[in-house]
């Protein structure tokens, strides 16, 4: 678990600081989420994931997290389940 979080995080902060590099971006999350089949994962489980990540963020930001702060994460974790399910619906491979 230990591992995953920081993979996770990792995940996030790269994504984050794609933002303004969508072209570059949008391949790799979508080959992330083709890769997320053979982990098991399946479209209902990202809510229980975001649902983890703002209870996490809430706890660990305290005042900081603010209505716009919660409001800009589930913005960008929506975006980002959205695509990487898309990628694993089209069986999105790698260089695809
Ligand atoms: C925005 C959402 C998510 C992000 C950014 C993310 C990111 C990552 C990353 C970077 C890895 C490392 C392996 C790789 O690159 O292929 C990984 C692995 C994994 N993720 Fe996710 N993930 C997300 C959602 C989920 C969800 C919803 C689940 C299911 C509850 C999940 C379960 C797993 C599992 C089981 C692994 C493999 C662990 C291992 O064997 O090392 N992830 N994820």
């Amino acid at each position: 678990m230990k591992e995953q979080k920081i993979k996770l995080m990792q995940m996030l902060t790269t994504a984050v600081k794609g933002l303004d590099n969508l072209e570059t971006l949008v391949p790799v999350v979508r080959q992330l989420g083709a890769r997320h089949i053979g982990y098991g994962v399946k479209p209902e489980h990202y809510g229980t994931v975001a649902a983890a990540l703002l209870w996490t963020l809430e706890r660990g930001l305290g005042d900081a997290f603010t209505p716009e702060t919660k409001e800009a994460w589930v913005v960008v974790y929506g975006i980002l389940a959205a695509t990487m399910q898309e990628g694993a619906a089209s069986g999105a491979a790698a260089g695809a």
